[in-house]
């Protein structure tokens, strides 16, 4: 990866090159509603609900789509589309795949092939509760009668909102939020999204950039009673998705004692908590906690898709002290359950403490630092200030300065520019950030393609720079931007 720290003008020459000769395929997302809404035809025959469903899409699921299609490859699609925008971790195949077709992978029981307990299997909930014991310092070991383990965590979060939440109600979320959430609780459940507003100015009673606090908390609680709707649970990711910002013990303890005072059930997500990769960061899981405000309330989410770079396995657990909860959420686990065999290779995964301390959590961060500092330092060359945190796959950055109007629309248009240069970072938009111009940018990936996608990336804030100084004039977007690009949190500085 020192390769990539040393930017070479010559390439980006050759990449213009490239891309202006390539046949144009229209990869920008035209029309994009805001958020997730309903468009074209209705279908004669789907029900009301089907044609809901069919027509439903929101910014991450076509922008996933858009760079499935042309996706780059190296030898048969070299103008396609990298994508550093989709929460992955590209960096660890090499280490996964030679775990995973190892001899021990290969076996099979027929309780595999049959049906099984919908929480899991009793050896897979065994690997987890010992896994999660030790990861996440549990203050005592975790019991296997409290964990379930389903298809992934946008599954978990869908069962989560069913047996939580009646049709309607709301979750309470800071914003921005990982956006995906909207479609996993709204598409079967009716339930929706409930945001606390964060902002990137530091007002008083707070110190970085979009920081949750217990008052902003109360104030989304007070306007959705104003709105007339019920809020039954509070979402809380640690660390979280855009910001990458790490929770305080005492943070979550104040958001927990908000929790317990509203009577709202607390989903707790923790599925970047292995993805921390600097020695000054220090992540504290709420089963850490000597004391919990409210267990029979609390909710704990964690899976492999990003600390174990397997998204596609599909797998995750909630642990919860509520016997009722994980009573309900085990008749779903009918409907949102793991094979039998990968069950068992998950488990032969997740037991294998030797090759997970000393092989693979090690490798992962030590690739995701390199990533880190390879994309911020390309950020510092071009001033995009960002928020310097040490912790998930992605990092959340300032292009405010590259809009002409401080507008979504204008955020929209920028990031169909770097789609039609053939990289896909995510736009705020996506993530219900109410301020225009941010964006997450994804570090996880290989360095050949890292390096290729911020070179791409460059050249379009290049013209865009370009562009700006024609104009001979600062918008009034720019001008507001100022202020805060002085802030030590935005300028990237630790
Ligand atoms: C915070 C958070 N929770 C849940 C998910 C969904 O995870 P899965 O791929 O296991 O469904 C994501 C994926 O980006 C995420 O960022």
């Amino acid at each position: 990866m020192t390769q990539m720290a040393t930017f070479c003008m010559t390439n980006m020459r050759e990449e213009v090159m490239k891309l202006n000769k390539m046949t144009i395929s229209n990869d920008t997302v035209n029309d994009l509603p805001c958020e997730v809404g309903i468009k074209g035809k209705q279908s004669y025959y789907l029900s009301n609900r089907g044609n809901a469903i069919s027509s439903r899409h929101d910014i991450m699921a076509t922008a996933t789509l858009t760079s499935i299609r042309n996706k780059y490859d190296e030898h048969d699609n070299p103008y396609g589309i990298i994508n550093i925008g989709i929460s992955e971790n590209k960096q660890c195949f090499d280490l996964l795949k030679e775990r995973l077709i190892q001899k021990d992978m290969h076996h099979v029981e027929e309780s595999h092939l049959q049906y099984a307990d919908w929480r899991g299997h009793r050896f897979l909930r065994e690997a987890f509760a010992k896994f999660l014991t030790y990861h996440c310092k549990a203050s005592s070991p975790l019991k296997t009668e409290n964990i379930v383990v389903l298809n992934g965590g946008g599954s978990l979060f869908c069962a989560l909102s069913a047996v939580l939440c009646d049709p309607g109600d709301g979750l309470l979320i800071a914003t921005p939020y990982y956006g995906a959430i909207i479609t996993d609780i709204s598409l079967y459940n009716n339930v929706r999204l409930f945001p606390a507003h964060t902002s990137s100015k530091i007002v008083k009673g707070t110190n970085r950039p979009f920081q949750l606090t217990v008052q902003t908390l109360e104030k989304g609680l007070r306007n959705a009673k104003l709105e007339g709707i019920k809020i039954s649970a509070l979402i809380l990711m640690n660390p979280h998705n855009p910001l990458a910002d790490i929770y305080s013990e005492s943070e979550m303890t104040e958001f927990l004692e908000f929790a317990k005072r509203n009577e709202l059930h607390v989903i707790v997500n923790e599925v970047y908590m292995l993805s921390v990769f600097d020695e000054c960061e220090t992540f504290h899981s709420v089963l850490s906690f000597d004391r919990i405000p409210d267990p029979q309330r609390t909710h704990v989410m964690w899976g492999l898709s990003k600390d174990f770079s397997a998204s596609g396995l599909r797998v995750a657990s909630v642990y919860s002290e509520n016997q009722d909860v994980i009573n309900a959420l085990a008749t779903l686990g009918f409907l949102h359950g793991l094979p039998g065999t990968i069950q068992y290779q998950v488990t032969q995964l997740l037991t294998d403490e030797d090759w997970i301390n000393t092989v693979f959590l090690p490798t992962n961060r030590a690739r995701l630092k390199e990533g880190h500092e390879y994309v911020t330092h390309i950020l510092r060359e071009l001033d995009i200030p960002f928020l310097n945190r040490h912790a998930a796959l992605y990092l959340w950055a300032d292009f405010r300065k590259f809009l002409k109007t401080c507008t979504f629309e204008e955020e929209i248009a920028l990031w169909n520019r770097f789609i039609d240069n053939k990289v896909m970072i995510m736009c705020g938009k996506a993530f219900n950030c109410c301020e225009p111009g941010w964006f997450r940018i994804i570090f996880s990936e290989t360095a050949s393609k890292l390096e290729l996608a911020m070179m791409r990336l460059k050249m379009v804030i290049k013209e865009v720079e370009q562009e700006i100084q024609a104009e001979n004039g600062l918008c009034s977007c720019r001008q507001n931007v100022t202020g805060n690009l002085n802030s030590e949190e935005s300028n990237g500085a630790d």
